[in-house]
Parts: structure tokens; C-alpha cells; sequence
């Protein structure tokens, strides 16, 4: 039977959903809290991961291992790493690399070692039924349009054109910088669960990011992540 783990990094992008749940039972787990029920009847589990890989893969693992969960999402924000894709658009990866990974010369530079990957594939299905519902709620958005394909993820956050630009022409396509994916992607390698991360552009991770990213996370992010997220378990 499906259960659904939803992570995103920030309150801002999860308060809605928790208010939404129904049956909604807290647990406090390694300084998490994870909040059990309901979300228009489909079982979920949704939990605040913090900020960076580290602090997604823990959390990833723990909604499996402990929380049971059989697929995962990740919700939230993302620099944009490509002139087409702009503040209030959303993203939706095919695929994920951990842009800080690097164990050149022993492996190729991007590479997990010892799994062969650098680019780890999300889950198709998954990630065609959140491109449903993000379709559904950007008709509302006006001129906000989705994206699919590489999302970068690392212990940084990228708020300079020069670093942007220098990742940009190491990773062809990429169309997103953001924090945690990557590291979450991993971990539902390894494991073997379905997981898709979709984002919404808060800034365009250049020397603005910063102010850009506070304004929207404080304005914009939890009506996206609620607006897309409830047309997903509803549909
Ligand atoms: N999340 C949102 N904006 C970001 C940026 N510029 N860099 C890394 N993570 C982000």
C-alpha cells in the first residue's frame, strides 16, 4: 500500500500541508518532528529536513526505515541555473547530480563513487503525475511555466554569476541549483524507493539570491508547495 513521504527543507514550504492533514499524529525523531495522516486521503508523512545533503539523506532513510513510507517527494525552492526558467517557475527533475561531488582523480568528477553515477535518474511516474498537477496549478500563475530535466544539489548556496556559470558549463542542462535533491535521490537509489523533487524558482542564484530567496520563501513557496501538492494527492 502507498505511503507517501513529503520533505521539504523550510516550515515556510510545509505549514499549509500539516494544517491540511487529517488523523495527524506528531513524532519527534533525531530532532525532526514527523507528522503522520491523512492529505485528501492518500497516507503521507511529511517532515521538515533542515537545510543541505546531509541533513536530507537522514531524513530520507528515516521515512523509510522507521516511517515505512514507499515513495518520496521533495518539495520546495531552487536558484535557476538557465536564462529560460525564471523566478516563479517550477521545476521538476528527470534527474539529479551532487554538484560539490567531486573524488577526481580516483572517479570522474560528479560521480558517486563506487555506484557509477553521476546523474541519478527520479522516478518517471512519479514525476509525471507532479507535472500534472504543477500544469494544473501554474494555469493560475499567470505566464509561470514548468520545466523538466537536471537539478544540481550541494552544500552551497550559489548567490554569484561567476560560480553559476562555471557549474553551468560543467553540467550541461542544468536547470536548477538547490540543496538537498541529490542527496535524497541517493538514498532512494540505494534503497529502492520512487522519489521525485519538484521546485519553484525563489531567485536566480546570482549576487540578488539572497534577498531574492527570503522574499519569496516568505511570500510565494507555501501557496506553490500546498497549490501543487494537494492536486497531486487528489488526483
Ligand atoms: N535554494 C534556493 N535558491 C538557492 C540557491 N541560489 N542556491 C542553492 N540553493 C538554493
Amino acid at each position: 500500500k502507498t505511503r507517501l513521504g513529503i520533505i521539504s527543507a523550510l516550515a515556510e514550504e510545509q505549514e499549509g500541508l500539516i494544517h491540511a492533514m487529517t488523523d495527524a499524529v506528531r513524532h519527534t525523531h533525531g530532532m525532526r518532528d514527523y507528522t503522520a495522516g491523512k492529505l485528501w486521503n492518500m497516507d503521507t508523512v511529511a517532515v521538515l529536513s533542515r537545510i543541505g545533503k546531509v541533513a536530507a539523506a537522514m531524513t530520507a532513510v528515516t521515512l523509510v526505515e522507521k516511517f515505512g513510507v514507499t515513495h518520496i517527494v521533495f518539495t520546495g525552492v531552487a536558484g535557476s541555473a538557465d536564462r529560460a526558467v525564471q523566478v516563479g517557475d517550477v521545476v521538476i527533475a528527470e534527474s539529479l547530480v551532487q554538484h560539490d561531488m567531486d573524488a577526481s582523480p580516483l572517479f570522474p568528477r560528479f560521480e558517486v563513487p563506487l555506484t557509477g553515477l553521476s546523474h541519478l535518474p527520479s522516478d518517471l511516474e512519479l514525476g509525471s503525475r507532479l507535472a500534472h498537477a504543477a500544469t494544473t496549478f501554474l494555469e493560475g500563475e499567470n505566464g509561470a511555466t514548468l520545466h523538466r530535466g537536471l537539478i544540481g544539489s550541494g552544500d552551497q548556496f550559489i548567490h554569484d554569476g561567476v560560480r553559476l556559470a562555471a557549474l553551468k558549463s560543467a553540467l550541461p542542462g542544468l536547470l536548477a541549483v538547490e540543496m538537498e535533491g541529490a542527496a535524497v535521490a541517493q538514498v532512494c537509489f540505494e534503497l529502492g524507493i520512487p522519489f521525485a523533487v519538484i521546485r519553484t524558482i525563489s531567485d536566480n542564484a546570482n549576487e540578488s539570491a539572497a534577498t531574492d530567496f527570503m522574499h519569496f520563501v516568505k511570500t510565494v513557496a507555501s501557496r506553490y508547495a500546498f497549490g501543487i501538492i494537494e492536486r497531486f494527492c487528489r488526483q
